[in-house]
Parts: C-alpha cells; sequence; structure tokens
C-alpha cells in the first residue's frame, strides 16, 4: 500500500512541470528585480546587482527578431538564447550594453544548479511575462 501511495505521488510529481515564476523566485530574483521603470533603474542603478528581468526580456526581443513572419519563431530562438546564456554566460554573447557590464560583471554561471525543465520554464515565463510589460 505504502509502495503504490509513494509511487503515484512521484508519478504525479513529474506530470507537473517546473513553473518558470517559480523558478525566477528562487534562482534569478537574488539579482534580476521583476519589475522596475527606467526612471527609478536609473536613479538606482548603484543598489542594483544585474538589468531588472523587464529589461532583459525587452532587450533580449528586440535583439533575437527573423524575418519570419511567424512570432513563434522568434519566440522559440528566444528561449533557446534564455537557456544557453544562463549556463553558459559570456561576455561575447551578452546583450547587455558596456557600461552596465563594467559596473555589474558578467552573470555567473548556473550551470549544475538549475535542471532542464527549470531552464524551460523560466526562459518561457521570461518572453511571456513581459508581454505587455515593457521597460520604459
Ligand atoms: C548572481 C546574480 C545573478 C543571478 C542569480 C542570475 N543572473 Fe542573470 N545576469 C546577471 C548579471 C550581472 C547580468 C548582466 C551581465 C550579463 O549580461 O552577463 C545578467 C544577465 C542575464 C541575461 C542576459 C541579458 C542580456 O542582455 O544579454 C539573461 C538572459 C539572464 N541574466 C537571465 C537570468 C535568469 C533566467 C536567471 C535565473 C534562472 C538569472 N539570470 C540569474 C546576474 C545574475
Amino acid at each position: 500500500m505504502k509502495k503504490i501511495l509513494l509511487s503515484s505521488i512521484l508519478l504525479s510529481m513529474s506530470l507537473f512541470a517546473a513553473d518558470g515564476y517559480e523558478v525566477y523566485k528562487n534562482k534569478c530574483q537574488v539579482c534580476h528585480v521583476e519589475v522596475m521603470s527606467k526612471d527609478y533603474a536609473l536613479k538606482h542603478f548603484n543598489e542594483l546587482v544585474a538589468p531588472p528581468m523587464v529589461e532583459v526580456s525587452g532587450r533580449l526581443k528586440e535583439n533575437i527578431k527573423t524575418t519570419d513572419e511567424e512570432e513563434d519563431v522568434d519566440r522559440y530562438l528566444f528561449i533557446l538564447f534564455v537557456k544557453d546564456y544562463i549556463v553558459n554566460p559570456n561576455l561575447e554573447n551578452s546583450m547587455c550594453n558596456t557600461g552596465a557590464i563594467e559596473k555589474f560583471g558578467v552573470m555567473p554561471s548556473l550551470k549544475g544548479k538549475i535542471k532542464e525543465d527549470e531552464k524551460q520554464a523560466v526562459a518561457e515565463w521570461l518572453y511571456d511575462r513581459y508581454e505587455n510589460t515593457k521597460f520604459e
């Protein structure tokens, strides 16, 4: 009986994919603030340790643009970029401006600290969360 219960718990757990917002809160929020106005960010630049997520999302969307009519393609490429960047951050791939990089340094890698499904979930969240929220 116990065995059956345990295996059904394990089964139901694996059916729930990681929740992107939970991943953000556990693994990104210490450095990246979720939402902040541009004005506030400029005034409090010294207190920041990383660009706010709303800015990251917007900048990546501006940069990762194909001529493909389908928005899905850009979203897909955005997700690929984020999944790769968080475990393999580096100066060449960063889309952050030089001033910000000088202040923050390159993001420390989360390799070994984030699971595959968590990477996928947080990358999707990063795209979808800011669909109607701009950094301004
Ligand atoms: C220890 C602090 C820290 C944590 C934790 C952290 N980041 Fe970062 N991240 C940074 C810094 C600093 C930068 C800016 C420098 C750079 O681009 O590497 C950055 C940059 C990024 C960029 C690239 C932005 C660009 O414009 O190129 C992405 C994407 C990103 N972070 C996503 C995440 C996600 C998703 C998580 C959580 C799973 C996360 N970060 C956790 C510090 C952090």
